[in-house]
């Protein structure tokens, strides 16, 4: 995406586009139109994180709870986003055994349970292994810990979100 373009882009458009870089958070994509023009994928990285990292902890956390579970219902369902059920994908998450299905589906409800929001874990770097291993672990960390550990993921999946956008367009930044 060319920064002339992704510059012009009006607001609905822009939303569109950058809409889901932060799992069903739309607004945050919404507010950083108002700050445009970015200059690279950097800048734009940046402007997202900053966001993030100014909010309030409710609101840290909220952003949290829009993510689904990791091979959980919605999945099921088939109503996941575009973007999360590619990442889920790529983990081998689609393609559990009915075991592995439900001792995540109980470590995912363990974790809910104790920090108010969902295990979430940049899928793509993983495996459905990993993803047990990882989620069994962080379970035991103290909760502020565990709140910055989730936030970084976030960050992780929007870095990676951001890089797809801007490589699908060939006249790229
Ligand atoms: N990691 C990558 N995508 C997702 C998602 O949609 N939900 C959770 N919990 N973790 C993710």
């Amino acid at each position: 995406m060319d920064k002339k373009k992704k510059n012009s882009m009006d607001f609905g458009e822009f939303v569109d586009v950058f809409g889901n870089v932060i799992e069903r958070c739309p607004l945050i994509a919404a507010k950083k139109k108002t700050q445009r023009p970015f200059s690279d994928l950097e800048d734009l990285k940046k402007h997202f994180f900053a966001f993030i990292d100014a909010l309030p902890q409710k609101s840290q956390e909220g952003i949290l709870r829009c993510h689904p579970d990791l091979a959980g219902s919605e999945l099921r369902r088939g109503t996941l986003t575009a973007e999360s059920q590619r990442e889920q994908s790529a983990a081998g998450l689609t393609s559990l055994g009915a075991d592995e299905r439900l001792r995540l589906a109980e470590l995912n409800a363990q974790y809910r349970a104790r920090f108010g929001f969902p295990f979430v874990l940049a899928a793509r770097f993983s495996d459905r292994a990993a993803v047990s291993r990882e989620l069994a672990r962080r379970l035991l960390c103290p909760s502020a810990q565990e709140l910055r550990t989730a936030l970084g993921e976030v960050k992780k999946i929007g870095s990676l979100r951001l890089a797809d956008l801007l490589r699908a367009d060939p006249a790229k930044l």
